[in-house]
């Protein structure tokens, strides 16, 4: 039997923690890199895809919180605080169980996808939902972990960044090193960043591309955007928190950062769940929507993040996918069900 190895246990060497700190994991990261044929034959690249959406709470945020808990264990905090579109909240709520931490999470209301929202409650956390978008939601809890003894675990935690490097190591490990591009969906702007960083400290430059729904996209439009809206609810945010940093590492890498719409974003993902026979959230899909969307670019070979699982946000679907067919409790009414 092999047990799980967590990210701070894989890859200690290339994070800021001692042999002898507390570590609060999941077995986090190590998370499978897929070929996607269906997609490389579109663009006609060699598309892997990289499934985040498998980590313990079912988004790629779970890397960072794993080492941004693991720290604020480490300074003595008792309680963890975030404001987030939803996956953060439910990654930040599970860590905090597990390190038997009080978890505090600030969500918009009525704005996040089901399964994030029943994922913070169950884990424990206090749910707060605040009437105003996610850009206030952070504003609010920074001046929270100003005044008061709480940990700010949001992506302007360090340690969020050092977690979410990993993901680019284990990138340039399962593909010898042969990476031409990234193509990956931009929020908060924290994600693209950290894998900027892992990229450098293995001495590997891809091009990154990052991509914003079009009803959010301040990066693309090079000023904050006041009522952020999208489909892709993680990712509806007007004024990213990691904006240069960002900016910096996408011209860095000759990449760039583009809008999708929300059509082609919801395109990218029924291609995904019906060709590739693989279910992100929406928000993971603006990944391949922008590859569709702007093609390879000369790129051999690319990788796209999936950031979260399509679990998560169940009402999307059952909106958008075809309906069931009714079938009453008889033979001859079955086979022509099956066979209709
Ligand atoms: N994809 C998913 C599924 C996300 O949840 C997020 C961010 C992103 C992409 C963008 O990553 O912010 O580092 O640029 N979600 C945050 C949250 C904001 O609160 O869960 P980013």
């Amino acid at each position: 039997m092999t047990r799980s190895v967590g990210l701070i246990e894989r890859y200690r060497a290339d994070l800021p923690f001692g042999p002898d700190d507390p570590v609060v994991s999941m077995g986090e990261g190590s998370t499978p890199l897929v070929h996607a044929p269906a997609l490389s034959e579109r663009v006609g690249a060699d598309v892997w895809l990289k499934l985040e959406g498998l980590n313990p709470t079912g988004s790629f945020k779970d890397r960072g919180m794993c080492c941004a808990v693991s720290a604020a264990l480490r300074e003595g905090a008792s309680t963890v605080i975030c404001a987030s579109t939803g996956n953060t909240a439910a990654s930040a709520a599970a860590y905090a169980a597990r390190a038997g931490m009080r978890g505090v999470v600030i969500v918009p209301e009525g704005r996040i996808a089901t399964g994030k929202l029943a994922q913070a409650l169950v884990y424990g956390a206090r749910v707060i939902a605040l009437q105003g978008n996610f850009d206030e939601a952070l504003r609010l809890v920074r001046r929270m972990a100003d005044e008061h003894p709480i940990a700010l675990v949001n992506s302007v935690n360090a340690f969020r960044l050092e977690g979410q490097k990993t993901a680019a190591f284990e990138l340039l490990e399962d593909l010898d090193g042969e990476l031409d591009a990234l193509c990956i969906p931009v929020g908060n702007a924290g994600n693209v960043t950290a894998y900027w960083k892992g990229f450098q400290e293995r001495g590997a430059s891809p091009r990154l591309f990052g991509f914003q729904a079009e009803g959010a996209a301040p990066l693309v439009l090079g000023r904050p955007v006041e009522r952020p809206e999208t489909v892709a609810s993680a990712i509806r945010i007007g004024n990213p928190a990691r904006w240069e940093e960002a900016m910096a590492a996408m011209t860095a890498s000759r990449g760039a950062v583009r809008a999708v719409s929300d059509e082609e974003i919801l395109d990218a993902w029924a291609f995904l769940a019906s060709r590739e026979g693989v279910f992100c959230e929406p928000a993971s899909a603006a990944s391949v929507a922008g590859l569709l969307k702007y093609g390879a670019d000369g790129c051999a070979r690319i990788a796209c993040v999936l950031t979260g699982n399509g679990l998560k946000d169940p009402q999307t679907a059952l909106d958008r996918a075809g309906g069931v067919v009714p079938c009453p409790a008889e033979f001859g009414a079955l086979e022509a069900a099956v066979l209709g």
